[in-house]
């Protein structure tokens, strides 16, 4: 059967009152579309922890800074709606932007210092973006709990610590990162990969492994794992690093020495693509 497409903030709530009304527990799946089987595991997440699995498509501009890529984002709406009818979900929510922000839209979720780094230092604006809409789908949906991956780690810890911080209703679920069979992380970007870049592009997955295996077998000094790493991404020609970094996974700050459970975390330009990937380190229960 089709999954229903809802475009607008009032008919998802009614149909999403009734619902809850049958006594139906609400599932939902935050995503700008381009779905692919990342998102298909979360999807599955939210089908077995809830009874009514929303997913939600807007390619959201907040979070796009001026020279990113907004407008040639892929937009695959029929081919997102085929997978969703695979897979099994409730309802798509896909709204237009006018329906999500008013012309005079003024209120937006800023949060301290876990943006600081990472992903938030190279997209000045991103977790505001971020954290806005992902704010006003729980609102619009009330869903009971909410599924993201760990692919984007400082989106999913960033958007616990908001969870709690705002007493939010909807519980945060991670999800683990699903992979490509070379190791490279799915992503709607991966599409803009030429094949030589996609060639290339496994070479992330590669550095994070050895980072946590040189961890495994004791290394605990960052700036040795992070040289070795921009040594060996600065040979691929055509590839720009925007950074590696070793942080403390809670607080996302950068360490000095691997010392506490840490996230080896990167981002590089294959051409004009920027991909990002990301390890956690367990330097108390090595290898795990
Ligand atoms: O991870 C994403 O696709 C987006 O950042 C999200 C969470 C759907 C908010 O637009």
């Amino acid at each position: 059967m089709k999954t229903e497409v809802i475009t607008t903030v009032g008919e998802i709530r009614d149909r999403l009152k009734i619902a809850r009304d049958e006594g139906k527990s609400i599932g939902l799946v935050p995503t700008m579309g381009a779905l692919h089987s990342g998102h298909t595991s979360l999807i599955h997440a939210a089908r077995s922890a809830t009874n009514f699995v929303v997913v939600s498509i807007f390619v959201n501009p907040a979070q796009f800074g001026p020279t990113e890529d907004f407008e040639r984002y892929p937009r695959t709406l029929e081919a997102d709606r085929q997978l969703c009818d695979a897979v099994g979900t409730d309802l798509i929510f896909a709204p237009p932007v006018s329906e999500v922000y008013a012309p005079n839209h003024r209120t937006w979720v800023d949060i301290e210092t876990l943006g600081e780094q990472l992903c938030g230092a190279s997209r000045p604006g991103h977790f505001r973006g971020v954290c806005t809409i992902v704010l006003k789908l729980f609102n619009i949906t009330m869903a009971d709990h909410a599924f993201f991956g760990q692919k984007d780690a400082q989106q999913a810890r960033i958007l616990e610590k908001m969870a709690t911080d705002l007493n939010l209703f909807t519980q945060v679920h991670v999800c683990p990162t699903v992979r490509e069979a070379d190791g490279l992380a799915m992503s709607s970007r991966n599409r803009y990969l030429s094949p030589a870049e996609r060639y290339q592009a496994p070479v992330l997955y590669r550095t994070l492994q050895w980072i946590k295996e040189e961890v495994r077998r004791g290394e605990r000094e960052c700036h040795t794992l992070i040289d070795e790493i921009k040594r060996r991404l600065f040979a691929i020609p055509g590839t720009r690093i925007d950074y590696v970094q070793i942080v403390d996974s809670n607080l996302l700050k950068p360490l000095i020495q691997i010392d506490r459970p840490a996230l080896a975390a990167v981002a590089v330009f294959f051409g004009s693509t920027r991909l990002i990937d990301n390890v956690q380190l367990d330097p108390v229960s090595p290898g795990e």
